[in-house]
């Protein structure tokens, strides 16, 4: 891209001209969130994708959203500014593995969170976010065995919430797991005040020890209502740019992750693939753009529409 544009002013005259709306998740660069035209945790982006009057949606975020907002928009343009940008989590249920375990459980029915390809979507009978999970998993009748997947850190979190015994899949969040307890906990020490905000997808040993559980939009919420002065955040450091544009005098602390961690940080390499330039480049030549084989598509919306109509 020629150094002279101004990636901003450009995509801000390409979304009107093409009548594009950019959905963005918390996980995105600081950059990118302002310029979108919503900024949400799952939940929040595929209701806003469910109900877009927009011709194009850019996602800035991963491939599973960008594959949620097509579910639900056949004949919309799709885009992602990286199609490289993955999930751990969505890797981790390959789907031929996935449906030789659902077949060897044919009386489970399979509650599967929305980081997962459209693929595992179409051998779900219901998807759930981090925000609605508990409640996902209440709206099933209590002797219908359930297997969960691909999370099985938010999986025994729900087993714990909800006293359901689920069969779980083996899936997790890079991301998530790499925070250290050790340094969690010493970093309280020095900040005794501080209360720990942690997303589900962490170990068990970290949720035992927070404050408050939920969804990115739970935890901002949490923090902007919560009378405390301080907290430490146990999530993808993206969200620190909205929380503090929502509490901009509280202290907002990152939780620490291990050292062997490859960024030594809590960034998304996935989320982090998007870019400004990447961003522009997407909206200007409407690619790339993501597709769903229509067989898939069909039967990945029912679970999908099964989650829209519990949320409302
Ligand atoms: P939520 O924003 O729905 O809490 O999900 C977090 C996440 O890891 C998305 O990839
Ligand atoms: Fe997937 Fe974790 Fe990245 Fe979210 S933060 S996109 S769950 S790898």
């Amino acid at each position: 891209v020629d150094k002279q544009v101004n990636l901003a002013a450009e995509i801000t005259r390409l979304k009107k001209e093409k009548n594009a709306v950019i959905l963005a998740h918390y996980y995105q660069t600081p950059d990118i969130q302002d310029i979108a035209d919503y900024v949400g945790d799952s939940l929040g982006l595929s209701q806003q994708a469910a109900a877009t009057t927009a011709d194009m949606i850019v996602f800035a975020g991963v491939h599973f959203m960008g594959e949620t907002a097509k579910i639900l928009n056949p004949h919309k343009k799709v885009l992602l500014p990286d199609l490289k940008a993955g999930c751990s989590l969505a890797e981790s249920a390959p789907p031929d593995l996935f449906k030789k375990f659902k077949d060897q459980h044919p009386d489970h029915i399979v509650i599967t969170y929305i980081n997962c390809t459209a693929e595992i979507k179409a051998m779900s009978d219901i998807i759930c976010t981090s925000a609605n999970a508990e409640k996902i998993v209440n709206s099933v009748p209590k002797d219908q065995p359930i297997i969960f997947a691909p999370d099985k850190n938010l999986g025994r979190y729900l087993i714990n919430k909800t006293g359901r015994d689920m069969l779980l899949w083996d899936g997790a969040c890079i991301v998530h797991e790499a925070f250290a307890i050790d340094k969690l906990l010493e970093l309280h020490k020095q900040h005794p005040k501080a209360k720990i905000v942690a997303h589900p997808e962490s170990e068990t040993h970290i949720l035992k020890v927070a404050h408050y559980v939920g969804s990115t939009t739970g935890m901002i919420n949490f923090v902007k209502n919560d009378d405390n002065a301080e907290y430490i955040i146990a999530t993808e450091a993206g969200i620190l740019h909205q929380m503090s544009k929502e509490v901009p005098h509280k202290t907002l602390i990152p939780a620490p992750s291990h050292e062997d961690n490859t960024c030594a940080c809590s960034e998304c390499a996935f989320m982090r693939m998007n870019t400004m330039e990447k961003l522009y480049l997407c909206l200007k030549y409407e690619l790339p753009e993501i597709l769903v084989p229509e067989d898939i598509r069909q039967k990945a919306l029912i679970p999908i529409q099964r989650m829209l109509e519990i949320s409302k």
